[in-house]
């Protein structure tokens, strides 16, 4: 069986760490995101299919150090195609029935389980769906309660709403639905080709799990993610290799070949491989580039350094993204695709 796992986009959102690197390959305690996706796969899927794009050389090359004992197809878009288009691109991978996964999320549905309600229900789509409070920040589905999906309604009213179900990223396809996406264009899979097979063919299904969801798209969601895995393993903080920290950590994680210098005190904060952090800094709700460097007596809270950015010593910031380089060539300055809000 073949997977399509989506990890073509930019990330704008998450600037100005996917300016150096694909959004899939951010590490989430300390492993590229992708990688949980990858571990979540049934054992019928043998065929992975990664849709990819921009910095697409770090995914190959990622793929070619580590084996996950399952084909993968790096298949490379000539431009950014959207999330339709990138399914279209790959038709020819096709054989049967697939999946189409979103890379930046991280949750506890069991695809097996999605299987099994699709061929139930004889359903030509079917959708993962997770519920939210804030329906007014999403599509949300009108869903009825054998599952059957009849239209989305666009960021509702509360009181409008006609459930509190999104679309949690996670797709199991018939191939005729291929013939719905034009081949070599910007095609929104959730905005113009759903609506159209909802309308054809009314065989299009939400499949509700139960645990936890998360949509790794902000900077917010991003860190929320850590705290999260954090507690569910039951442990304060995760250290890479090679560290050296002799300051003190607290809901932090912290790459290979770290430095942490004496009497510093990092809360709620992700450092990246090689980053230096001098004497005496405090670092609360943070994330730390690679290779970066924060000179002593430093306060920063709530902020985000890109790679191999340097701050001098007795820094003070707040709320701020530090980005001293050239964005990359190329990089879109909003998001492309689907627009979902900061
Ligand atoms: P933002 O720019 O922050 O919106 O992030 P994004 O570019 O990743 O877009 P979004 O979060 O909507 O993407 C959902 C999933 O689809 C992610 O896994 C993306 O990598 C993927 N994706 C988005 N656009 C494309 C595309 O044009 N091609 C491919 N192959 N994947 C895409």
């Amino acid at each position: 069986m073949e997977a399509i796992i989506l990890a073509g986009g930019f990330g704008t959102r998450l600037r100005p760490l996917t300016y150096t690197r694909a959004k899939s390959l951010l590490p989430i305690l300390n492993k590229p995101m992708i990688t949980y996706l990858i571990n979540m796969l049934p054992d019928k899927v043998d065929k992975v299919i990664l849709a990819v794009n921009y910095r697409k050389k770090q995914i190959e090359d990622y793929f070619k150090k580590n084996d996950f004992g399952m084909k993968i197809i790096v298949n490379d878009e000539p431009k950014p195609l959207g999330t339709g288009g990138a399914v279209k691109f790959a038709e020819r991978y096709i054989t049967d029935s697939f999946f189409v996964l979103n890379s930046d999320i991280i949750c506890s549905l069991n695809l097996d389980e999605m299987i099994k309600f699709h061929m139930k229900n004889n359903a030509v789509s079917t959708i993962s769906l997770w519920p939210v409070d804030n329906v007014s920040e999403f599509g949300v589905a009108d869903v009825r309660d054998d599952g059957n999906i009849i239209g989305f309604v666009e960021k509702p009213k509360p009181e409008d709403a006609p459930s509190d179900f999104i679309n949690a990223g996670a797709y199991f396809l018939e191939p005729e639905i291929l013939d719905y996406i034009e081949t070599g264009r910007l095609v929104s899979m959730e905005k113009e080709i759903f609506p159209k097979i909802i309308k054809d063919t009314g065989r299009f299904f939400g499949h509700k799990f139960e645990g936890y969801w998360m949509d790794i798209g902000r900077i917010s969601s991003y860190k929320e993610a850590h705290n999260f895995l954090l507690e569910k393993q039951g442990i304060n903080n995760y250290q890479g290799d090679n560290c050296e920290i002799k300051g003190s950590l607290r809901k932090s994680c912290i790459g290979n070949n770290v430095h942490i210098g004496k009497n510093s005190k990092l809360e709620s904060t992700i450092v990246y491989d090689n980053a230096i952090i001098g004497e005496n800094v405090v670092l609360s709700g943070c994330i730390i580039g690679e290779n970066s460097k924060i000179g002593s007596f430093s306060s920063i809270k709530n902020s985000v350094l890109g790679d191999n950015e340097k701050l001098a010593d007795n820094s003070n910031i707040n709320e701020r993204i530090v980005w001293t380089q050239p964005t990359p060539e190329g990089y879109p300055d909003k998001q492309i695709g689907n627009v979902i809000e900061q």
